[in-house]
């Protein structure tokens, strides 16, 4: 199965590509987290695109490529694999195509803008493995500490309200035709995000025709 999770910043794309990639036996890959780790280890790539996600804007289309054509060319995607956050504009998902990438299903988390400001002050994510966890929703079993690494918890530079603003017009001007893109191709599913994590993610197997 190769799948695309699709859905505005803080939708839920993380937490909810977390389950299914244990359940259907299948790597998630997350641009940003592979963003996050490259800032972190100070890589040309993380170098390139620090100043793009301090400001809530697209880190270059051709960087995201390059790391999307190398990661799905690993032998642990033979099977299938989720996308979380990418394609994210219409030249990334025509890029997909060009290097054999043959999407089977999307599904789009639908969350209104209002929820996700909100959202945003609670998210707490995990230094060491990126892992998304939020104080009341989702909380740690040990207050600060990742269930599943043990790495301390912190803020994402990025969850300041004024970046996820511009990440959120980013969002509606540049990611969301993506859901008319796949829609023509009869491919998109849609998954309302307001609802408890557990009843996001019974919505998000039902979508998928997935029982497990
Ligand atoms: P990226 O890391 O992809 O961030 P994003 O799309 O902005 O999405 P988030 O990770 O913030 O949210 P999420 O949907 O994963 O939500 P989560 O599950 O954590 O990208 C960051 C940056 O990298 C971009 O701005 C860009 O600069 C760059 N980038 C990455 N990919 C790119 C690409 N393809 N092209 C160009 N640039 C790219 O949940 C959020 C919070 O809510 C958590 O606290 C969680 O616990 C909580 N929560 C989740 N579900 C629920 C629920 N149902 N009820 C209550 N709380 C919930
Ligand atoms: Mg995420």
């Amino acid at each position: 199965m190769k799948l695309i999770l699709l859905g505005a910043p803080g939708a839920g794309k993380g937490t909810q590509a977390e389950f299914l990639s244990k359940e259907l036996g299948i790597p998630t890959i997350s641009t940003g987290n592979i963003l996050r780790e490259a800032i972190k280890n100070g890589t040309p790539t993380g170098l390139k695109a620090k100043s793009f996600m301090d400001q809530g804007q697209l880190v270059p289309d051709e960087v995201i490529i390059g790391i999307v054509e190398e990661r799905v060319s690993r032998d642990d995607c033979r099977k299938g694999y989720i996308l979380d956050g990418v394609p994210r504009t219409l030249h990334q998902a025509r890029e997909l195509n060009r290097f054999g990438v043959a999407i089977d299903q999307v599904v789009s988390i639908e969350l209104d803008d209002a929820v996700i400001e909100a959202r945003m002050t609670g998210r707490r994510v995990c230094s060491g493995c990126g892992e998304s966890y939020h104080i009341k929703a989702n909380p740690p079993k040990i207050d600060g500490i990742c269930d599943d690494c043990g790495s301390p918890l912190i803020v994402r530079p990025d969850d300041n309200a004024e970046t996820v603003r511009a990440r959120l017009a980013v969002y509606h001007q540049m990611t969301e035709q993506l859901k008319g893109y796949y829609a023509d191709l009869g491919k998109l599913k849609l998954v309302q995000g307001h609802q408890a994590i557990d009843a996001v993610h019974r919505d998000i197997l039902a979508a998928l025709g997935v029982s497990v």
